[in-house]
């Protein structure tokens, strides 16, 4: 569903992301797993076509995202590390307008708007202006945006960035809920995150890919003979000190 190939991105002398080549199957949950700075976002805005790449190529469910932009990007739902979100605007508004940007006919929008709102527990706060939300509601919002006709691709960058908790968990079990129906690639520096949604990890360091592999694969290889259970992640915590340089 995901096809990267030599990805590469320079910044005038700076390397942000240095020939990446990975895929991604249909319905895959993959975390996308660094340290501050490794390049994270940069890949995430590189795969949705919103940053044009030094060398090398992405490919969204066969369209190739800085050849065919309209026909990937139809195909892709995009939390950005910051929600775009106007002041000006109710919720509903905002998920009206990225409904207009997606494409979505006039006929399924009010639909599509209750459907995402739902999803994402911001039914509640239709009405009210984006402005005047919390930042756990302002990221669902974006999260609800990215959801807006259904994508078969969603890029989410930090999903739980600035959330309690109790909110952190919701999302998650969201996340989670996503896998199959949508091919879902999270980018997160926090490990237990990965982890406890995620069927796949891509590590990155200072912009190179330095693993990629099931959670099961990453402990076979980096720590052999070690058992492991999914509330037991301190066995990430070693893999990853393993594959990044330390800040
Ligand atoms: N627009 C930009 N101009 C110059 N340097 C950038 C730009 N965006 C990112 N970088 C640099 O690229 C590197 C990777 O950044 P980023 O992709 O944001 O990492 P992460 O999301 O993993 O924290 C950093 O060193 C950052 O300073
Ligand atoms: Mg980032």
């Amino acid at each position: 569903m995901i096809e990267v190939s030599g990805l590469t991105r320079r910044f005038r002398e700076r390397t942000a992301v240095q020939d990446l080549t990975f895929s991604i199957g249909r319905g895959a949950v993959v975390g996308l797993l660094g340290p501050n700075g490794a390049g994270k976002t940069t890949t995430l805005r590189l795969l949705t076509g919103f940053l044009p790449p030094s060398a090398g190529t992405v490919r969204v469910a066969g369209f190739d995202v800085f050849e065919q932009p309209m026909e990937a990007r139809r195909r892709i739902g995009y939390l950005p590390e910051i929600p775009p979100l106007y002041d000006g605007m109710t919720v509903r508004e905002q998920l009206r307008f990225a409904a207009d940007l997606k494409g979505l006919p006039r006929a399924r929008v009010r639909e599509e708007v209750e459907r995402v709102a739902g999803l994402t527990s911001v039914d509640g706060v239709l009405d009210r202006l984006t402005a005047n939300l919390s930042k756990g509601f302002r990221q669902r919002v974006g999260i609800a945006q990215a959801l807006v006709g259904d994508p078969d691709v969603l890029i989410l960058d930090e999903p739980t960035v600035g959330l309690d908790p109790i909110q952190i968990r919701e999302v998650r079990d969201l996340i989670r809920s996503l896998g199959g129906r949508h091919t879902v690639l999270l980018s997160s520096h926090l490990l237990p995150e990965v982890a406890m949604t995620c069927s796949q990890v891509i590590v990155l360091n200072e912009g190179r890919l330095v693993g990629f592999d099931t959670l099961d694969g990453l402990v076979a290889r980096h720590l052999p003979g070690r058992r492991v259970t999914v509330h037991d992640i301190a066995f990430l915590e070693e893999i990853f000190g393993k594959l990044v340089t330390p800040a």
